[in-house]
Order: C-alpha cells, then structure tokens, then sequence
C-alpha cells in the first residue's frame, strides 16, 4: 500500500495496513539481555521471578492436572486451513460486544490476588489493559479497590462475581453499587467454582494468603483461612442469577458452562452471554478442554447469545481456531499474571501485543480480512 494513500485513509479502531499489523509490540520486556518474544517465554521467567507459593499457585491445575494438559492438547491437535491470493492489505480485528467496541477479540479473565504478582496488583494490571487497549475483568477476590483500579485505566472493565446467595445479597448490593460508579460495563458470574477445586500443587507448597493482602469484595476472611485462603462460594443456583438479573441493567455473562443443556437454560433465562471455560483446568479435573466443548455449547445456543471461550489460549492461532468454532472472543488468565510478575503494566501490554501481532499474522496468513470471514473453514 503506498505511503499516501496510508496517510490518507482513516482506520477504524481495530483495521490496519497489514504492514502496520507486522510491526514488533511495543514495550518488549528483556531478561538476561534477551526479549520475552511469546507467553511461554514469559512463563518460564515468570517461575524464576515469583516466590514458589505464588507460582505454584498461579500455575496449577486441579487433581492430575488431566484437564489442564488438555487444554493444551486440544488446541495443539487443531489444524489450519489457509487460502492464499487473497487481498490481505488491510484487516479488521474489531468487534462489538454489548455495545462496547473492542480492539481485538481477547479480554483479561478474571484473576485471584494480583498483589502476589506485583506490589501494586490489580491497579498495575489496569495500567497494562488501558496501554494494550484490552478490557479488564476484575475478579471479586481483588486485592484492590475498584476506585484504584478503574482509575488506573483508559479501557472499560468488568467485574466478576462468585457468591449471590440471599444471606450475602446487602453485600452484593452495596459492591453492585461500587462497580455502577466505577463505570463497570458487564457483570460476569462464575458457576463452576462452588468449592475450589483439588490445588494440590498449590498445596504442596502452602500456599496461604498474606494477611496483610485486603480483598474488599470477598472480604470473609473466616471461610477463606478453612480453604487455606481460597474461596469457598458454596452452591449458587440459577435463582441467584435471576436475582442478579433482577437488580441491575448490566449485561450479565455466566462464566464456566461446559454443557450444552446449561448454555441452553441461561439463554432461555435472558443471561446476556456465556464464557465456555474450565476455569484453566482449576477446578473439575477431566472435564474436556473448553476448545473440545465449545462447538457443542455453539451449536445448543443457536447464536441467541454471544458465546466467548477461555482456557489454555497461548497464541493468536488459538484465538482464530476459538473464532472458527463459534467463539466471539476469548480470554486469557495465567499468561498475563506471569507478565504482571515479570514487567509489570508493560508486561501485561507486551504479553497482549504479542498475542495481538501473533492474531493479526494468522488473520493475514489464512486469507482473512475480517472476524466475519473466521469460519469452520478456516480448519482443516
Ligand atoms: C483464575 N480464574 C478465576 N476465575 C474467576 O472467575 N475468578 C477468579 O477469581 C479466578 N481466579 C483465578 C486465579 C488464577 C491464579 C488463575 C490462573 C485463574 C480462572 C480464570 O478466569 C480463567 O478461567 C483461566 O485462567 C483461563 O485459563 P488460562 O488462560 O489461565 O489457561
């Protein structure tokens, strides 16, 4: 494309020159002379760089760990199918979701106690999500005020919610009445997680959580030391959910369905989208990778509601191989707390560039120009 013509043409957020697309990330975070180029060279100097309880308990999976392998494994087992000869000059990774443009389809999943990552946790993670242009799920185990966080950051974020049962509905009340005033624009209720799952890594290395670390959402710090400072949210029930439904306009995603006949009720009951997930192979173990159970929880909900995927994602290639299987955008959890370890705000922005630049080659490299043109065909 030629010089002119770039200076002239006004992109949309989200549509570049492919040139523009190729350009490194900003920000690169060197160690040891050398930059962290992919996720997984941020994993393994993330290991170096947080204390053993804290890497231990970011990087574990559940029982065997069977469903965390599989994460991998079945993204891995996906084939690409790329056209060639196609005008790939110019691409468009933008979308809307509730209203809300996003430059690219990848959120921030909702993660426990950033503070173990970086001094200033969730309130550094913002920074990164407003300089990546990504939005920021806050999780309700926190370490930081929404106030702090929301300040922090130029995008907008969500907040995710584990307990809505009546005995904690005045609390919930009051926090919906925080996450209003901060600007929060979704509502994402986790339903896989009534007990943590079996972290026995995580409990090998004991891990507890520091007593000084606040958590102003979550804040039953009784409950938290009998599940050696992990969440217990009991049993929620789609009465629950209704009641959310109930008391705020905020458009409300249920976050870890795996079966068909789930994504189906929450459809059927007006809950706005659904975010495929294991929960990073945390918490049931053998439940297949979200990749494997995503078609069907596509398929059962007949395009009602908007479908987002997490677990396992690692590389742009995943994101388009979520694409082609239905999902509108996925999210990613460990990768970026490993870049708050390692960089803090410019670790999570260049862990989101690289997955960015990683998106826009497979977008350019399989003959796709728009989130549209990602179908089952892109698959082998
Ligand atoms: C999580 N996850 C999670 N989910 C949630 O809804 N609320 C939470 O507080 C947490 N906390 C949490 C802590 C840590 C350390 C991890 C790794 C994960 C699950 C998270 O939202 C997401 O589903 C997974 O992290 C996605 O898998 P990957 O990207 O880590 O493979």
């Amino acid at each position: 494309m030629s010089g002119a013509l770039l200076a002239s043409t006004v992109l949309p957020l989200g549509a570049k020159d492919s040139k523009e697309a190729l350009q490194p990330p900003s920000k690169r975070v060197e160690k040891n002379n050398s930059p962290l180029v992919s996720l997984s060279d941020y994993e393994l100097q993330a290991r170096e760089e947080l204390p053993h309880m804290a890497y231990e308990y970011i990087a574990c999976g559940a029982g065997d760990e069977i469903t965390l392998r599989w994460n991998r494994e079945a993204l891995d087992a996906i084939r690409l199918n790329p056209r060639v000869l196609v005008d790939v000059e110019r691409i468009d990774t933008s979308l809307t979701l509730f209203g809300q443009k996003h430059r690219f389809p990848l959120l921030l999943a909702p993660t426990a106690f950033h503070r173990l990552a970086h001094r200033e946790g969730e309130v550094e993670t913002a920074k990164g999500a407003s300089a990546a242009q990504v939005t920021f799920v806050v999780s309700s185990l926190s370490t930081r005020r929404l106030s702090d966080i929301a300040g922090a950051t130029t995008q907008p974020i969500w907040f995710q919610f584990f307990t809505l049962q009546k005995e904690r509905r005045a609390f919930v009340k009051d926090v919906l009445q925080e996450v209003k005033a901060n600007g929060c624009r979704a509502l994402v209720v986790t339903v896989d997680a009534p007990v943590t799952g079996a972290r026995n890594r995580s409990e090998r290395a004991r891990f507890q959580l520091p007593d000084d670390f606040d958590t102003p959402y979550y804040p039953d710090r009784a409950g938290r030391k009998q599940s050696g400072g992990l969440p217990i949210s009991g049993s929620l029930v789609w009465e629950d959910v209704e009641w959310l439904r109930s008391v705020t306009d905020l458009p409300i995603l249920l976050k870890g369905i795996l079966n068909p006949d789930d994504a189906k009720q929450a459809a059927r009951v007006g809950i706005s989208g659904i975010i495929v997930s294991n929960h990073g192979g945390r918490e049931l173990d053998s439940v297949p990778a979200s990749i494997s159970a995503l078609p069907r929880i596509v398929d059962a909900v007949e395009n009602k509601v908007p479908i987002l995927m997490d677990s396992g994602v690692r590389r742009g290639t995943d994101i388009l191989k979520a694409l082609a299987l239905g999902a509108k955008a996925v999210l990613i959890g460990r990768p970026y707390l490993y870049g708050l370890a390692c960089g803090g705000a410019a670790g999570v922005s260049n862990v989101t560039d690289i997955l960015r630049k990683e998106f826009d080659m497979a977008m350019i490299l399989t003959g796709r120009r728009t989130l549209r043109e990602i179908d089952r065909s892109v698959l082998f």
